[in-house]
């Protein structure tokens, strides 16, 4: 079996996954077909991977290809008693793992779980087991909708230890359009990593969070414009994060740079312009009870629009002259907040942080602001990792990273949790 060493994962030396006993539980349902390409890019990115088949998962995927890919045996139904092994395999099993990826996920194997059927040497080990798990069921739409099934879901997504991820919604195997699709390996491995870092925690439950992510587009004509690097990449891994801690997510948000499976379960807004940005914020904001403007707004744009496209001699004094200020979104969005709601921004600087971060947070008014340097190749515009000052109520400066994106996120949304208990507005006690 391979070391901790043998693999340097591609995200860098932060990576979540990089040395994690990941134990990888497949049941029969089509969606298997995909879990080989999930092992083996767990096994690039460093972590240490095991995988058990069901009796049906082993009609659909070939454990020898599995055993292959994670460079450890794979266990099948016909391993769990053997004379040869000193201990039971669902008990060793359940025991090496940090962290359990069950997916796909049958109605069967749900049902098993749910109601603590250990007859299976994949339901024996979840029984058995007292890692996280992520579930991420896929079925028919019909059984997915079947009162038994969803009945069992809504049992299973109470458990404390247990991260549902929930299907989407598309074409099935069975040529059905509906919902059951399994959620897509990238978004499977973007979970794992998200539950080694912050567990099962649901702490986002019933609440609702408005992202501003990626660049605007400032048109110069039909054929150019003004933009900047940014990819996106912090605002959607926190809106993600916060979806896998239970919130429902409004992502308004210009080009992005990302893989399009992370968008997946989010509400997505797509806009060009500042001044789209700020009107889809705009008819937004009222239903948040937190904001974060992670937006790299584009600081200029044409007074008027230009509408034919520029010669190249005329584009020097079209770049001098007839540009004007976009106005401050966050400013905007701080000026009309309901008295609940917080509102974190972002600050991109180069040079000295601190002392710029400072004077932009009593400037923006908002109740956070993360700010970050974008002169270092480990944060900013389109880095994996990311560091910075946070700063906050009751003088909050807290120093952050480097660290990957998505732990960063976390952590910023567990200060918004705590900014959220602070603002919550005290109710006038009646009178007796
Ligand atoms: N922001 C905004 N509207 C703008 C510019 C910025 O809402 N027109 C928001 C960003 O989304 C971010 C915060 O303000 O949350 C800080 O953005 P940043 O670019 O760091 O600061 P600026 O206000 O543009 O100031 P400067 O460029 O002078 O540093």
């Amino acid at each position: 079996m391979r070391s901790e060493a043998q693999a340097v994962s591609p995200e860098g030396p932060s990576d979540p996954l990089a040395g994690r006993r990941v134990l990888v539980l497949i049941s029969g349902s089509i969606a298997a077909v995909k879990l080989p390409l999930v092992v083996s890019a767990l096994v690039q990115r460093g972590a240490l991977v095991r995988c058990v088949l069901s009796p049906s998962a082993e009609r659909l995927v070939s454990a020898v290809a599995l055993a292959s890919l994670s460079r450890a045996p794979c266990s099948i139904e016909a391993d769990q008693w053997s004379h040869r092994a000193a201990r039971p395999l669902h008990i060793e099993l359940a025991e090496w793992a940090e962290v359990v990826l069950l997916a796909p996920l049958s109605a069967t194997s749900l049902a098993r779980w749910v109601h603590g059927m250990a007859d299976t040497l994949l339901v024996s080990t979840l029984v058995a087991c007292e890692a996280p798990v992520l579930a991420a069921p896929a079925m028919n739409s019909a059984m997915w909708a079947a009162p038994s099934v969803r009945r069992n879901w809504r049992e299973l997504r109470s458990w404390e230890r247990v991260l549902p991820l929930e299907p989407g919604s598309g074409l099935l195997a069975c040529d059905r359009v509906g919902d059951g699709r399994m959620a897509a390996p990238g978004m499977l491995l973007l979970a794992l990593e998200s539950v080694l870092l912050a567990g099962c925690r649901r702490d986002w439950q019933g609440r609702r969070l408005l992202v501003s992510a990626g660049p605007t587009r400032e048109p110069l004509d039909p054929a150019r414009c003004l933009t900047n690097p940014s990819t996106g990449r912090m605002g959607v891994l926190l809106a993600q994060a916060a979806r896998l801690r239970g919130a429902t997510i409004d992502l308004v948000h210009g080009p992005l740079t990302v893989a399009p499976e992370w968008l997946d379960g989010l509400h997505c807004h797509p806009v060009d312009t500042a001044a789209a940005m700020e009107a889809a914020l705009e008819r937004l904001q009222g239903g948040a009870d937190a904001i974060a403007m992670a937006a790299a707004v584009a600081d200029h744009r044409r007074r008027t629009p230009q509408t034919t496209k520029l010669p190249k001699l005329a584009m020097a004094d079209a770049l001098r002259s007839g540009w004007e200020a976009v106005p401050d979104l966050l400013a905007g969005l701080v000026q009309r907040r309901p008295p609940a709601q917080v509102i974190l921004g972002f600050a991109a600087q180069s040079g000295e942080v601190l002392e710029e971060a400072r004077a932009k947070f009593a400037r923006k008014g908002c109740d956070l602001l993360f700010a970050n340097p974008i002169d270092r190749a480990d944060a900013g515009f389109a880095a994996a990792s990311n560091q910075g000052w946070l700063l906050g109520p009751g003088k909050l400066e807290r120093h952050f990273g480097p660290t990957g994106k998505l732990a960063l996120a976390h952590g910023l949304l567990t200060a918004l949790v705590e900014a959220m208990a602070l603002r919550v507005p005290v109710r006038a006690t009646a009178d007796p």
